[in-house]
């Protein structure tokens, strides 16, 4: 097991290029399946869930080449239409894998996802936005059988604005003849990013970022290239290591127009923040002030994936605040080793109220999801003594060796066999 140690009191100061974003890549990993062209995205970081969706990618046919940070996909060999088990349990996000595989197959088989410690992660959305399509869902024995032989396009409305069932049917009916409407769909920047890469491609889709989606049906897609957008949930960790430690810092690629929610409540802690297109520059007061609430939504709502990290600022912040998780129905399982840092955290539900403490202390603690494992490495730069996060291997899934991002930006973070 590898665990990140880190000896507190560092400020954070200093200038990083933020990577692309990992819940953009891998939608655009599986996309790439839906040509026999290559597909070349310029800018894929060195995350564990990338790595999985490769192999997966390889596991059904496809070829993949890497040159530095660009990656080519060639799916022109695919034969495999049934998702290796293993590594669909792997990685959840392999589920939007039905959706191209689909298109190009018009059948599918691939094992439920299961949840993960945030929560049960359902895929009805997923499966009722294919059967809109005339797919036939066939569940049996933990497996999932698709057939598409009479697919078509249709209206889908999506009970939730889910962000995977919204990739999976853009995805399924990118060549379906006619149109196909998607109603009640995601709206975070990912889904317009995937939208604008599958144009590229050939696809005539319009309207993401917004609550209705029409893809107008092609016979083919081409090869494309394409630079993914950044990861507004990288750059605002690392905007929360430097409000964390009194410290300073500037991002560059910073996706500054999809991290609006982020940034206003980063100011009213007292953060001073500077803003130029793909460029944003953080100044953290000595001790950050508690906001009154945050409330977690789809986007264009404060992102669920930036929760623990504000609630690890909260920890040691001036004055009471409350966060409620509206997303996912088990987000708050790090509050206890926060806890034992010396924090004042009251879980109930959905719910946590948050006393600031002027003092957190190291501690050995455990990462239990990606998310989570990075609001403990935040808690750990600010607390004095040593934190040793375990589990270091869970952050490795969407952060690029996140210990040398922080060590470059001057904390005292490495990682260790444990
Ligand atoms: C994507 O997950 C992201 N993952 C998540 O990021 C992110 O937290 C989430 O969107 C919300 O923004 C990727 O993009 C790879 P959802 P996804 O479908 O698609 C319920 C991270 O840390 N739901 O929008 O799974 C579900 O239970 C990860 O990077 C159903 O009920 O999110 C949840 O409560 C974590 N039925 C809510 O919707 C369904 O069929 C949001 O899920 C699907 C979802």
């Amino acid at each position: 097991m590898e665990s990140f140690l880190i000896k507190g009191g560092k400020r954070v100061e200093g200038s990083l290029r933020v990577d692309s974003a990992k819940n953009a890549v891998l939608p655009l990993l599986a996309a790439c399946v839906l040509t026999e062209e290559p597909v070349t995205l310029t800018d894929v970081p060195h995350i564990s869930d990338a790595h999985h969706m490769v192999e997966i990618l390889t596991m059904l046919g496809c070829q993949v080449t890497c040159e530095g940070k660009a990656m080519t996909v060639s799916a022109g060999g695919i034969h495999n239409w049934e998702m290796p088990d293993r590594l669909s349990k792997q990685i959840r996000s392999s589920i939007f894998m039905l959706g191209p595989i689909l298109s190009r197959f018009r059948k599918a088989t691939v094992t439920y996802p299961g949840g993960c410690e945030i929560g049960l992660r359902p895929i009805d959305l997923h499966l009722s936005g294919l059967r809109s399509l005339g797919v036939v869902v066939h569940e049996e024995g933990g497996m999932i059988y698709c057939d598409g032989s009479d697919m078509h396009a249709g209206e889908v409305h999506f009970d939730y604005p889910s962000v995977g069932a919204t990739e999976n049917v853009m995805m399924a009916a990118v060549c379906l003849p006619g149109t196909t409407a998607i109603h009640n769909a995601a709206r975070e920047p990912e889904i317009a990013d995937l939208q604008n890469c599958i144009n590229a491609m050939g696809g005539k889709i319009r309207g993401a970022g917004g609550h209705t989606i029409e893809i107008e049906g092609v016979d083919r897609l081409h090869g494309a290239v394409w630079e993914p957008i950044s990861d507004r949930i990288v750059a605002g960790t690392l905007l929360c290591a430097a409000a964390m430690t009194g410290g300073e810092i500037e991002l560059t690629r910073a996706p500054v127009d999809d991290m609006i929610a982020i940034t206003s409540k980063l100011r009213e802690m007292g953060c001073v923040i500077h803003e130029e297109p793909k460029l944003l520059r953080l100044k953290a007061p000595e001790r950050l002030a508690a906001f009154s609430q945050l409330q977690t939504q789809p986007h264009p709502g404060f992102p669920t994936d930036m929760q623990v990290q504000m609630l690890a600022l909260l920890c040691a912040a001036e004055g009471t605040g409350v966060i409620v998780e509206n997303v996912f129905e088990n987000r708050f399982t790090h509050a206890g080793d926060l806890n034992r840092m010396g924090a004042n955290i009251l879980c109930s539900g959905r719910t946590a109220v948050v006393r600031g403490v002027k003092n957190l202390y190291g501690a050995r603690v455990t990462a239990r999801d990606l998310r989570g494992g990075a609001a403990l490495v935040l808690a750990g730069l600010r607390a004095q003594g040593v934190t040793q996060v375990d589990h270091a291997e869970l952050v490795d899934r969407g952060y690029d060796h996140l210990e040398a991002q922080l060590y470059q930006l001057g904390a005292d973070v490495k990682r260790i066999e444990t």
